[in-house]
């Protein structure tokens, strides 16, 4: 049967999730929705007009859903579902104060979603973002591999793009990783950084790097201030379709992503930015590697961080 995946949100992030999937032309169908009567439906028809310029077969449904479950048929048997619904940030908000309010619309999405694709592998973007895919995790009832976040594919590519202009080298020759939350106990792990192979702290001093370091902390902030409504998008869904294709393709690709955490590096049970291996069953495993001290011991605060406030989400 041909591949199918749902996108849930037909905001920027959403919708240029959708547009991106719909062009890789590996999905038979990307179903897109919103609570927003002919958004997605309008979207979908746009994007499917593209489709001769740019050549691709894919093809977008576009379904406007109710809170109750109304219109999710459409998204039945999805193989894949990416949850980019809830509010984004305002100018000097935190990821953590949409927590009450998205936390009940990504808790209807999660349970419409696992009653209509009880097979699918659920990539949750929706902020706060360790939080929000706990409670999707809670909320479909589905096994944890099957239940996993987007926020270090993101942040590593803002930590990357950060070296690169630096040094105004090319992207491609800087690789870079964080882990940790996507939020104020965020990692990023400088020694496994490196420039054409040489580690960063040869080519930049360690102030310096602590200067990207916190940039790319308030990466998404930055952009949020700036845009003044809404939040980034162009990045974030390249990130999230990533991910969802390598489930489809079921490639074994490492990548930092937002999974279940248990015994990896000491730490157990909490949903934690670290590398895993995704796969068609979601996550295959969770892949450790070795850090600095510090970098551990900043591992291990992200955790107990995270742990507390997803504790919080059961009630909400
Ligand atoms: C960001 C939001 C999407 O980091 O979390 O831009």
């Amino acid at each position: 049967m041909g591949k199918k995946v749902t996108v849930v949100g037909a905001g920027f992030y959403g919708s240029t999730t959708a547009l991106r999937l719909a062009e890789y032309n590996i999905f038979d169908t990307v179903v897109l929705t919103d609570i927003v009567e002919g958004k997605p439906e309008g979207l979908a028809l746009d994007i499917n007009q593209s489709r001769s310029i740019e050549g691709f077969e894919t093809k977008v449904i576009g379904a406007t859903t109710t809170a109750d479950g109304g219109g999710y048929e459409a998204t039945a048997n999805s193989d894949v579902v990416v949850i980019t619904a809830g509010l984004p940030r305002k100018p000097g908000m935190s990821r953590m104060d949409l927590i009450g309010v998205n936390a009940g619309i990504v808790r209807g999405v999660a349970e419409n979603i696992a009653r209509h694709s009880p097979n699918a592998v659920i990539i949750v973007v929706s902020n706060p973002l360790d939080e929000m895919t706990a409670l999707t995790q809670l909320a479909s009832d589905f096994p944890k591999n099957r239940v996993f976040g987007q926020a270090g594919m993101l942040d590593t590519a803002r930590f990357t793009n950060f070296v690169a202009e630096k040094l105004d080298v090319k992207v491609s020759s800087v690789k870079t990783l964080t882990l940790g939350s996507h939020g104020d106990t965020m990692v990023p792990v400088p020694s496994r950084c490196t420039v054409d192979g040489v580690p960063l702290s040869e080519r930049l001093s360690g102030e310096e790097i602590e200067d990207l370091v916190t940039k790319t902390r308030n990466g998404g902030a930055e952009i949020v201030a700036l845009l003044k409504t809404g939040s980034a998008y162009y990045a974030p869904s390249a990130a999230a379709a990533r991910m969802a294709k390598a489930v489809i393709e079921d490639s074994g690709e490492v990548m930092p992503v937002c999974a279940w955490v248990d015994g990896e590096y000491g730490i157990t049970g909490v949903y934690l930015g670290v590398e895993a291996e995704i796969g068609s069953n979601g996550v295959r495993k969770v892949v450790e590697s070795s850090l600095t001290p510090d970098e551990l011991n900043n591992l291990k605060i992200a955790a107990e961080a995270v742990r507390s406030k997803q504790a919080d989400v059961q009630s909400l």
